[in-house]
């Protein structure tokens, strides 16, 4: 018997909106049965509200204008519009009503989660956005409930499911990098600007709400360093497969005694590695915790089915605490006080891995001797080199090596000193060595 009725305004009717009404329409016996509420969209909005759907909107009040679902009498308001600004000022709206917030929205939760969050201390709304990081993979569950008695050393993985669909194309089928992204936005799998997949930014974005949460952090996106996967070539990707290596492009949050590492960027992961068998839009998250070790989690990073899964479980926890008091429910923020020994989020020249080098070297005799020279004048020791000769009327062979670990600044150096030598054409490419 169900006899609560929990009443949902939903902002935006795309990919995930529709997606989630959908499944509330299509498990409504079983979501009713294992709650013992039913949950009713009674207003929704879209910026044209005469679209067909992938949905039933019948009984639905319809508006262009997302203030008024916000302003609806409605128990959670569900964000699935995007994006900064707007998202802001309708999150803020249904937080100072004292409307529970339900969201999709990494951009939001990583630029302003933590003046929501603030807000939300003051009216006892709940803030939930377990779909804003890696799809439907519960990963923000697992990290606040699941592994709640760990510390938390390291996490890292793919989280965005179109460099990866991307990544995965260009290397098992040729394919080439515009035409695999335009199949990514049609799969719905993109962001609105897909600057964001590719460039990174949208990675970082879930990067920061993990790294949050594991470290107790606050929220702080200025702090991730960011490289995206447009500069990567097919011939990276097929030399680091010579070398015994996948491309992948990767989130990597790591609390060291100097300071947290935030960090996305491609990485080179050895083939047999689990991650590097995490292929298309799927997502996955390693997670090392001192007593639990290290633990995987594995499934579609986008798209509507599973992002509406992981939406539909934060209506479902939400429903579940109304109603309780504050002290009784799940904090909306990952910010604890003191559980960083070191908070501070380290720049780019503090980290320290083995590196993936290319260069375009004159085929003269001697040529690989300066390299090598060189790297070992700046104490950066190789573990594997690869070399092409010429092709068609190229004066230059290809050489691609592998170093042991070095700081990166003592990296940067050296490739300065390598781009300075005569024998070296153009610049030097340097991409990161995943070690988990
Ligand atoms: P879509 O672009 O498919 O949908 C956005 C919805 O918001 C549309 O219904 C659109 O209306 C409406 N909308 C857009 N701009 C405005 C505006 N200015 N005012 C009012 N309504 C507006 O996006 P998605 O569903 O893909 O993404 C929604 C959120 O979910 C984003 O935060 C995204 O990052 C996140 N997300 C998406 C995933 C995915 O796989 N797609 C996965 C995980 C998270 P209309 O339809 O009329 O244009
Ligand atoms: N654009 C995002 C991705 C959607 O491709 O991973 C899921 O957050």
């Amino acid at each position: 018997m169900t006899d609560k009725t929990v009443r949902l305004g939903v902002l935006g009717l795309g990919t995930v909106g529709a997606g989630t009404v959908k499944l509330l329409q299509d498990n409504a016996e079983s979501i009713a049965a294992k709650t013992g509420a039913r949950f009713t969209v009674v207003a929704a909005s879209a910026r044209d509200i005469t679209k067909q759907r992938d949905c039933d909107l019948e009984g639905v009040t319809l508006t262009t204008d997302p203030f008024e679902v916000v302003n609806a009498d409605v128990d959670v308001v569900v964000e699935l519009i995007g994006g900064y600004d707007l998202a802001r000022e309708l999150a803020l709206a249904a937080i100072q009503q004292g409307k529970h917030f339900v969201t999709a929205n990494k951009a939001l939760i990583a630029k302003h989660g933590n003046e929501l969050f603030a807000e939300a201390e003051k009216t006892g709304a709940l803030v939930a956005y377990e779909a804003s990081v890696a799809g439907g993979i519960p990963v923000i569950k697992a990290l606040r409930e699941g592994l709640a008695g760990n510390e938390i050393s390291q996490l890292a993985g793919i989280i965005n499911g179109t460099t990866n669909f991307i990544l995965t194309e260009m290397r098992d089928k040729g394919r080439d990098f515009a035409d695999v992204l335009a199949e990514a936005q049609a799969l719905g799998y993109a962001e609105a600007d897909p600057t964001f997949d590719v460039g990174g930014i949208d990675a970082a974005h879930k990067l920061v709400i993990l790294t949050s949460l594991a470290f107790g952090i606050p929220l702080n996106f200025d702090g991730a360093y960011i490289e995206g996967i447009e500069a990567i070539t097919t011939e990276d990707v097929n030399l680091a497969g010579e070398l015994g290596y996948k491309l992948k492009h990767l989130g990597i949050a790591r609390q060291t005694e100097a300071g947290v590492e935030m960090r996305v960027h491609p990485a080179l992961v050895p083939e047999s590695h689990l991650i590097a068998k995490v292929d298309g839009v799927m997502n996955a998250v390693l997670v090392n915790g001192n007593f639990v070790g290290e633990t995987l989690y594995y499934g579609p990073g986008a798209g509507a089915g599973p992002t509406a899964s992981a939406v539909v479980a934060d209506i479902l926890d939400v429903a579940r605490q109304l109603g309780s008091a504050k002290e009784n429910t799940i904090a909306n923020s990952g910010y604890t006080a003191g559980l960083s020994n070191a908070a501070e989020v380290l720049p780019a020249e503090a980290f320290n891995c083995e590196y993936y080098l290319k260069l375009s070297v004159q085929d003269e005799s001697g040529a690989l001797a300066q390299v090598t020279s060189v790297l070992a004048d700046a104490s950066v020791s190789i573990d594997a080199v690869v070399q092409h000769e010429p092709k068609g009327e190229s004066a230059c062979a290809t050489l691609a090596l592998i170093t042991h670990e070095v700081n990166e600044a003592q990296l940067n150096t050296a490739i300065q000193a390598l781009e300075g030598l005569d024998i070296v054409a153009g610049n030097v490419t340097r991409m990161r060595v995943a070690s988990f």
